[in-house]
């Protein structure tokens, strides 16, 4: 890791022995629940690709992976609701059992809309696993059948998570330094 990648982090909250762990429970998990299922894991760009990445590994079936890309209107670090899809699904979804991979469940907000525009689709099933839960105030209700982790309110990045596009390569995921934002 580059040292000055490391410098923009102000603590470590999840050691990258800690996310192979709990990454490889949860894969055990969704193994056991989707045995003999169609299964096609569709992963949300760009920050869930490396959590994506290492789950499928750790998935003992046979399975697709997919992937969209969205953004939300609005300016700012705060999700507006408003999702745009910039990269749909290849493949269609109908009478196929989807699981979502996301990286963080802030808001709920991209969540929400995205599982909504899924559902609208006729998927067999519709699950979601997020890597981190965050613990906010007024999170939209969702459904998320797989959790890795729960993450205190703090701007976090490593591990695909990024700021402005940095940081996502390292290895663990840690609080970004509040002086890195300003
Ligand atoms: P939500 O719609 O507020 O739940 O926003 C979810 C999206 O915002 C995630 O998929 C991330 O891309 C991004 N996000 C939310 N919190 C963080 C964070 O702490 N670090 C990096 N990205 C974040
Ligand atoms: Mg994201």
């Amino acid at each position: 890791m580059s040292t000055c990648e490391h410098e923009g982090v102000e603590r470590i909250l999840f050691t990258q022995e800690e996310l192979a762990r709990r990454v490889t429970e949860m894969g055990a998990q969704i193994t056991a629940d989707y045995a003999g299922k169609d299964l096609l894991v569709v992963s949300v760009l760009r920050g869930a690709a490396i959590f994506m990445a290492d789950l499928v590994r750790a998935i003992e079936l046979p399975l697709e992976m997919d992937f969209m890309a969205v953004s939300s209107y609005g300016a700012g670090t705060t999700s507006s609701g408003v999702v745009r899809i910039l990269k749909d699904v290849t493949s269609s979804i109908e009478g196929r059992h989807v699981l979502i991979a996301e990286d963080v469940l802030d808001s709920g907000l991209t969540l929400r809309a995205l599982v909504d525009e899924l559902a609208s689709r006729g998927p067999a099933s519709l699950a979601v696993a997020a890597l981190l839960r965050k613990d906010v105030p007024n999170q939209a209700e969702i459904a998320c059948r797989y959790v890795g982790f729960e993450c205190p309110d703090e701007f976090v990045v490593g591990y695909g998570l990024d700021y402005a596009e940095r940081y996502r390569n390292l290895p663990f995921i840690g609080v970004l330094r509040q002086d890195m934002t300003e």
